[in-house]
């Protein structure tokens, strides 16, 4: 039994349909899926929706659903997105499905066992939108007198609640979370991020509450009917329950646990490194390997909004510039860890320039220059060491998965479009239709040369196009290879297989 490499998605709530920042997880989830199946690793990708709670019970009765209907029509959308964005996923978990509300209640019950949940009465300013609790300091009244979200993407309005409640001692869990972070020094990622949970940690924690007898929507505490389990509580076992989990499984266990990485965005990243390790913890499951967080699309300047309105629908995008250009614009416009800003016009600026100019442009050139001069006729293996820019796109290689390995994926495009600007910048200056007339040896050695090196650009961009690096590897002759080739057996590519002039991959919008 090997372990499988087990990425994770946040479980996305079904209170309103799928947009752009979804869009962004799930999608860089799939970019290093396949960056790691492609480097031999047996991937696991998980995903799913978030069900319970206060929000979707009033998102429910404003469509005057019940909220399971409503549940299974917006997760359903999820589902959907995920076809159409070309994500491949093993698994997809609904907080409403009984093998999570086992988990969870089975949880539950062994947190009570061991003396980890008690019972008491909790009062704090609660946040309906963000199911938070805040106490008094951390809310101060505003000049008005009224106590806002301290979420600076949130500030509504906050209600003074005061409910029985069981609890989660997480204030005894500082110390060895602290101790955790220090001894797995690769779980808070990117490393920027990893000082300030370490601060939050070392201030000393509260305990939490994880039950509610305000919310009706939710997975029942076990012998204590009145109370729902604390949406996040339960949301947060999926990652453990969809891998099979039942309380007395220490990790590892089912060849997916400890999860490898939790990609979340950054306004959950708390939840991800503080609580749901000291739950783990508590139920004697050892920690994921990393959390990642990444930062925040806006849209055209200003943060999306349901007031707002002015959610960017990825379909819209992929309708407009196919799935591919989107896939790439959202990998190379931001880099992942960072804030920024998706506009159209920066869209449709990176589709001429960098897709449609720089890189179908140049596909189409060199395969019909192959079909031309050639008649579709690559030699096999001529003479490396007039390759220049193959043997350059080969020197980068190391670098390119550095890059994949830390999911920094703007800096392996960039290094990708380095090449593939050189390959355009050979092309100009040695004039292969030149060479045609006057020296046929020359001209055949730059062909297999700019062949080649795009046979490697083809590999690279798998991850992020994966349909556009199939045409361009088809186009170019790589094909029928049963598994991860050697950077030669790319370029050499398999013998006898004709070049054939590539259709434009990305026809130029005016
Ligand atoms: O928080 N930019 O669900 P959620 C980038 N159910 N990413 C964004 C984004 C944006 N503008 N907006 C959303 C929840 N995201 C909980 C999670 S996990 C056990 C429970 C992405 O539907 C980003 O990944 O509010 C963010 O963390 C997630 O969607 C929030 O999705």
């Amino acid at each position: 039994m090997t372990k499988k490499f087990y990425i994770t998605t946040p479980l996305y709530y079904v209170n309103a349909s799928p947009h752009i920042g979804h869009a962004y997880t799930t999608l860089a989830a799939d970019v290093y899926a396949r960056w790691k199946r492609m480097s031999g690793h047996n991937v696991h990708l998980l995903t799913g929706t978030d069900e319970h709670g206060s929000k979707i019970e009033q998102a429910a009765a404003a469509a005057q659903m019940s909220p399971q209907a409503y549940a299974d029509k917006i997760s359903a959308e999820f589902r959907e997105l995920w076809g159409h964005l070309d994500v491949v996923y093993d698994d997809f978990i609904r907080t409403t499905e009984p093998r999570h509300k086992e988990g969870v209640q089975a949880a539950f019950k062994a947190l009570v066992a061991s003396g980890d949940a008690y019972k008491g009465v909790y009062k704090g300013y609660y946040c309906v939108s963000d199911e938070t609790y805040w106490t008094e300091t951390e809310a101060p009244p505003d000049e008005k007198g009224r106590r806002l979200c301290p979420n600076a993407d949130c500030r509504r309005e906050l209600k003074l609640t005061e409910e029985e409640s069981w609890f989660f001692k997480l204030s005894q869990y500082g110390p060895r979370l602290l101790a955790y972070y220090k001894e797995h020094p690769t779980f808070l990622q990117p490393p920027q991020r990893a000082k300030e949970i370490e601060n939050f940690v070392a201030e000393g924690l509260r305990d939490l509450a994880i039950s509610r007898t305000k919310v009706a929507w939710g997975v029942p505490v076990p012998d204590d009917p009145a109370h729902v389990v604390y949406v996040w509580f339960d949301a947060l076992l999926n990652y453990a329950t969809a891998a099979g989990w039942r309380p007395g499984q220490a990790a590892p266990f089912n060849e997916l646990w400890p999860a490898d990485i939790h990609l979340v965005g950054k306004e959950i990243y708390r939840f991800h490194t503080v609580i749901w390790p000291a739950m783990l913890m508590a139920l004697g499951v050892a920690p994921p390997r990393s959390v990642y967080a990444h930062g925040w699309w806006t849209a055209e300047g200003q943060k999306m909004s349901k007031s707002k309105g002015n959610f960017v629908d990825p379909q819209d995008i992929i309708r407009e510039y196919g799935l591919d250009a989107f896939r790439y614009f959202l990998f190379r416009e931001m880099p992942f860890g960072n804030d920024g800003n998706f506009s159209a016009e920066a869209m449709k600026r990176r589709y001429n320039a960098e897709l449609a100019n720089d890189l179908g442009n140049l596909v189409s050139r060199v395969t019909n220059m192959v079909d031309k001069y050639l008649n579709g006729d690559l030699p096999g293996r001529p003479n490396l060491d007039v390759a220049v820019v193959t043997k350059r796109a080969v020197a980068a290689a190391p670098d390119i998965a550095d890059a994949m390995d830390r999911l920094a994926f703007q800096d392996a495009l960039n290094r990708i479009w380095a090449i593939v600007g050189e390959l355009n910048l050979t092309v100009d200056q040695r004039k292969p239709w030149v060479l045609a007339k006057t020296d046929p040896a020359a001209l055949k050695g730059l062909l297999f040369d700019l062949v080649g090196a795009l046979r490697v650009v083809g590999g690279w961009l798998t991850p992020f196009m994966p349909s556009t690096a199939a045409k361009i590897q088809m186009a170019l002759g790589v094909r029928h290879y049963p598994g991860p080739l050697s950077v030669h057996e790319i370029i050499e590519g398999p013998a006898g297989q004709r070049i054939l002039p590539s259709v434009p991959l990305f026809p130029r919008k005016p």
